[in-house]
């Protein structure tokens, strides 16, 4: 596989292709994934509950995020290289134009920001000054204090419309990618056909143009009880790079997300 680039995801998303998604914090696992059918790796904020045990993303820090980045970027065979900027390191568009230009340097080839329609000056800075930038909409974990707990978003027709005028806003600004995390099917096949820009899904049913999953999730490490979403692919393969091909191929065909990975 060539170094997959931005031009790359639209080629996707104008030929219906769907792509594969996932974390990466470190050099060895990105190596793997890479190697492996998956064309985008998120270096996640989600590395403060996977690797520091906390019970949020909330204490991850922008240190912690350049240096994971570093790892990843090492041993990245080819993959787009999409990174997190964690809590308040985007709270005004100066704030996210010097913590984005760090993690650029730092070998992103891409950043990720939570948050509606807010974002739309900052998307457009950043957009102009030469770096891609993912939107994350619906449950934007950040926010898990002001939505009371990890739950689904989008559920009743104000926040869905809300959800959807946002998308839309953010890709007027310019927004390369967006994002939805748990937010019914319905709400995310609406966005996903009315936006051109690309639209990765987690917990957000079938219609999305590429799916995203934690790693350790689908690896179901720790073992036990995951989210509605995870898929334990670890329970057909016979080793950790048959598991993450077996997602990517079943990204690809549509298998996954079936509907008890989904939001009704
Ligand atoms: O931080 C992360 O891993 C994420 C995914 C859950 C989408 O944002």
């Amino acid at each position: 596989m060539s170094k997959v680039t931005l031009n790359t995801l639209n080629a996707y998303k104008k030929s219906a292709e769907k792509f594969a998604v996932l974390t990466a914090y470190d050099s060895t696992f990105s190596n793997v994934v890479s190697s492996s059918g998956i064309e985008v790796i998120l270096v996640g904020d989600s590395l403060g509950m996977v690797l520091q045990g906390n019970d949020s993303t909330l204490p991850v820090s922008m240190q912690d995020m350049l240096y994971h980045t570093k790892c990843v970027v090492a041993g990245n065979n080819n993959a787009l290289i999409m990174v997190d900027l964690p809590f308040m390191s985007y709270a005004t568009p100066e704030q996210s134009m010097k913590n984005c230009a760090a993690l650029m340097q730092a070998g992103a080839n891409m950043v990720k920001i939570e948050g509606g329609a807010w974002l739309a000056q900052s998307v457009s800075m950043l957009i102009e000054r030469g770096i891609p930038v993912c939107v994350h909409l619906g449950l934007t974990p950040q926010a898990v204090n002001k939505f009371g707990g990890y739950k689904v978003q989008g559920r009743d027709p104000h926040s869905s419309e809300q959800l959807y005028s946002d998308a839309l806003a953010l890709e007027k600004a310019g927004a390369s990618v967006l994002l939805l995390e748990c937010v019914p099917s319905k709400v995310a096949q609406r966005i996903t056909a009315a936006v051109s820009i690309p639209v990765i899904g987690i917990g957000a049913g079938p219609d999305t143009d590429a799916q995203v999953l934690v790693l350790q999730d689908m690896l179901n490490i720790p073992e036990g009880k995951k989210a509605k979403f995870v898929k334990n692919y670890m329970a057909d393969a016979a080793d950790i790079p048959s598991a993450i091909s077996n997602f990517a191929e079943e990204v690809k065909n549509g298998t996954f997300p079936g509907a008890e990975h989904c939001f009704e």
